[in-house]
């Protein structure tokens, strides 16, 4: 996720500002800028890549201003270069403002107002954010009038700073989703993007609530809700150390990550779910997806078994063929391309060699090729003939959960892009957006599972073997949820379609052994419950992953997590893996494992 610094006060705020977004370097970015008031005129410098490119023109200029604000981007669209950096100028250069977030709506304002004449200097939405707040200001009401104003155009998420040449000691913020916290000092002010850029300044700070325009000078800070009413802050002293605040307060940045997911649900789903239709920009032409006759999903580890999700969806949904390869296997095995296939690059990092190799040789072999990626500007991102970025903002633990969650979802709003291009019969493409739109919240109430989860995770650290079973899409999250034991828990695991124990895993069974069973499919359970029944015949302790509504499962088992009923089968089951990452890492916590680094493991790998 970006980062956002602000100061006003006595001090050199430029100085400050680029401090604290060093702070915020963790998070991960593709380009830095600043803005300040330098003479009489608003002066902005940004530049792509790392915080020294910036630092480097800083100092050359070596500038003193009292009032700046600071970002660091990463690019969820349009590249990361000088243009698309932050700041960014509203039409007369009088506002610089930065942004957090996507407006939905940016296009359709973008056109607005190029037919009044403005210039883009960039592919952004946050420069259309700047031209919006720059005309209400042009009308002469005050700046946090202005942005208050404007705000009230935008819909999606957002978090703007914003600064102005008419009344330079204000510093105006507004947060919709996106965090911006303040901070308190004694005749200087602050603001950032997460706490722990404010830290070393002040540790008295308020958290914005959505939707909050608020005014910092160096005599106070002062909120606003969208009608104008005055709103209270409600400032609070942090006693968490720096290292602990780049977690957000979470022990690791996994369980952050695993935290985050109901956001990054809604950032996967920014800018692509209107009302009532999908938009999924940049992908090829209806005619495209008519002729396409197969589908090979190729990736490497938790990315692989996403792909998995994907296989069985467009075999479902679609009825498209489609196959999944292990990147490191793709391209020693001749595979057989019709030249009207389509090859899916799924991948968080975009830079994983064996994946960029298979992506290099499906070129060469003239298919085409689509990438499902995380990280904006990657190699697999730029190679690929279309991108579709998952928007999940940088993973850091190596160990994937909102990625995955991400990658899974990235393939659903495609399957239901290509059944509505395709007109599929029996394919409700309303009822599926319906739930997607209310994906955040079952992952919310899902992620409240965690205590219970825990006390499970309590009773069976010392496994010397855990079995993960599931059957139809459960059996494809087994394998992923199978990942997340041994890579950081360390735990040898047996993952396999539930059916096929019979036909030889089943001989590992002891005495209680735990056994963890996805049950959310219902037109399998029944089956599922034999299974039950053979494993807890052989003394093994099983817990099941299943829906609210499900009266068969829980009466079977020893243990049972509910999660919501999304009437939708591919996210009942996608929905289960929330439970089963909580599960994986307090197995590691209670085992005392590193968790975010685990051993031998890296977050990218970029070697064959
Ligand atoms: C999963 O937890 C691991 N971090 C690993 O399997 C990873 O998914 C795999 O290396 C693929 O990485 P990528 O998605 O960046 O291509």
């Amino acid at each position: 996720m970006c980062g956002i610094a602000g100061y006003v006060g006595q001090r050199n705020a430029i100085e400050i500002v680029l401090d604290q977004i060093e702070r915020l370097e963790y998070r991960g970015y593709d380009s830095t800028g600043v803005a300040f008031k330098s003479g009489d005129s608003l002066q902005i410098m940004k530049r792509a890549g790392k915080l020294a490119h910036l630092r480097a023109a800083v100092e050359e200029e070596n500038p003193f201003s009292e009032v700046a604000i600071a970002h660091s981007r990463w690019a969820t669209h349009g590249a990361p270069n000088d243009l698309n950096a932050h700041p960014h100028y509203d039409a007369t250069g009088e506002v610089a403002l930065i942004h957090n977030g996507i407006i939905e709506n940016y296009l359709e304002l973008k056109e607005e107002l190029t037919r009044a004449g403005h210039v883009f200097q960039s592919e952004t939405d946050s420069e259309v954010a700047a031209h919006i707040i720059g005309l209400e200001y042009a009308e002469g009401v005050p700046l946090e009038e202005a942005v208050r104003r404007a705000v009230g155009k935008f819909t999606g998420a957002y978090g703007f700073v914003v600064i102005s040449m008419r009344e330079p000691g204000k510093i105006v913020c507004a947060r919709n989703a996106s965090p911006l916290v303040v901070g308190f000092g004694k005749g200087e002010n602050f603001i950032a993007s997460d706490i722990p850029a404010l830290l070393p300044y002040t540790r008295t700070v308020a958290v914005l609530d959505n939707e909050m325009v608020a005014l910092v000078t160096t005599e106070g800070i002062t909120a606003v809700s969208p009608d104008g009413r005055t709103v209270k802050l409600s400032p609070f002293d942090v006693d968490w150390d720096i290292e602990s605040a780049e977690k957000g307060g979470y022990e690791h940045f996994m369980l952050k990550e695993i935290h985050e997911q109901d956001d990054v649900v809604r950032q996967c789903l920014a800018g692509r779910l209107g009302q009532e239709n999908l938009t999924l920009d940049g992908l090829f032409g209806e005619h495209v997806w008519q002729d396409i006759d197969r589908v090979n999903i190729i990736a490497c580890g938790t990315a692989y078994h996403a792909g998995l999700m994907g296989k069985t969806l467009f075999e479902k949904m679609l009825r498209l063929p489609t196959d999944v390869y292990f990147s490191s296997e793709f391209r020693y095995n001749d595979p057989l391309l019709s030249p009207k296939s389509l090859a899916v690059f799924v991948s968080q990092s975009g830079e994983t060699a064996d994946s960029l190799a298979a992506l290099r040789l499906c070129k060469e072999r003239r298919i085409r090729t689509l990438g499902i990626v995380n990280v904006v500007g990657s190699s697999i991102a730029r190679e690929v003939d279309r991108v579709l970025y998952t928007q999940a903002g940088p993973e850091i633990s190596v160990a994937s959960t909102k990625a995955y969650l991400a990658q899974c979802l990235v393939l659903y709003l495609l399957g239901l892009h290509i059944a509505e291009i395709k007109e599929m019969p029996g394919v409700n493409v309303k009822a599926g957006l319906k739930a997607v739109r209310e994906f955040p919240e079952y992952v919310k109430e899902a992620l409240d599972l965690e205590s219970s989860i825990q006390d499970v995770a309590k009773q069976f650290a010392n496994s010397k073997l855990a079995f993960f079973l599931g059957r139809g899409a459960d059996a494809n999250v087994a394998l992923e949820a199978a990942l997340k034991l041994k890579e950081i828990a360390y735990i040898p695991t047996q993952e396999c379609p539930a059916g096929e124990m019979k036909h030889g895993p089943l001989a590992l069974i002891e005495q209680g052994t735990l056994s963890v069973v996805g049950a959310t499919q219902e037109d399998v359970r029944d089956k599922l419950v034999s299974n039950i029944r053979e494993l807890q015949a052989r003394g093994s302790h099983v817990l099941a992953i299943t829906t609210k509504d499900d009266e068969l499962t829980p009466t079977v088992v020893d243990s049972c997590a509910m999660i919501a009923q999304t009437n939708d089968w591919y996210l009942n089951a996608l929905l289960s893996i929330v439970p089963l990452q909580l599960f994986s890492y307090y197995m590691a916590l209670e085992r005392g494992c590193e968790i975010d680094q685990p051993r031998n493991l890296a977050k990218s790998v970029t070697v064959e």
